[in-house]
């Protein structure tokens, strides 16, 4: 399965930039595995009625999901959302989120403390584990639609860094050893 994501530069230029070092420099969908990140890839032009959606569903347990389209025009308070999205945070619970359409960009740390920036597009399926410090940006074609997924009923809770004294942090942190 194929992923595009890499360790970004610290420059504080637009954060829809891909930030990517000279020369780039690569991380592999097994070292994100390792950091407890899930990806996969399906056919988004039958989200409606995909059999393997819905067998990841069951599966996982995911039981609540609804379509966010963040643009100017379709995402009341675009800007001040974008901002908060964009600040370093955890949560309670598993992040998921499948692109429905256009781009974005996820950055998770690694277990250094290191950005790593997860490009997604149409169709990629991604799970963050409860716990790991993210966070999410539009790239420079500033649009996507993305299912979010979730166990039971939603909780969008984000505790910004810094969150290291909860106990979800602890859990993440010793899952790594
Ligand atoms: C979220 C993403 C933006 O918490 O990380 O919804
Ligand atoms: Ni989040």
């Amino acid at each position: 399965m194929d992923i595009d994501a890499w360790y970004i530069n610290s420059s504080d230029e637009d954060q829809r930039k891909p930030h990517r070092l000279e020369p780039n420099k690569p991380v592999s969908l097994d070292e994100l595995e390792k950091l407890g990140v899930f990806y996969r890839k399906l056919d988004a032009d039958i989200y409606e009625s995909d059999p393997e959606l819905e067998k990841i569903c069951k599966d996982q347990g995911y039981t609540y999901m609804d379509i966010i389209t963040i643009n100017k025009d379709a995402l009341p308070n675009y800007e001040e959302k974008l901002k908060m999205f964009f600040e370093e945070h955890l949560h309670m619970d598993d992040e998921i989120r499948y692109i429905l359409d256009g781009r974005a960009y996820f950055d998770v740390r690694d277990k250094e403390d290191r950005w790593i920036r997860i490009a997604m597009s149409k169709g990629d399926l991604i799970t963050l584990p409860s716990g790991i410090y993210h966070r999410f940006t539009l790239d420079e074609t500033n649009y996507t639609k993305a299912m979010r997924l979730f166990v039971g009923e939603p909780v969008w809770k984000a505790y910004n860094r810094p969150a290291d004294d909860l106990e979800i942090r602890k859990k993440y942190l010793d899952s790594l050893h």
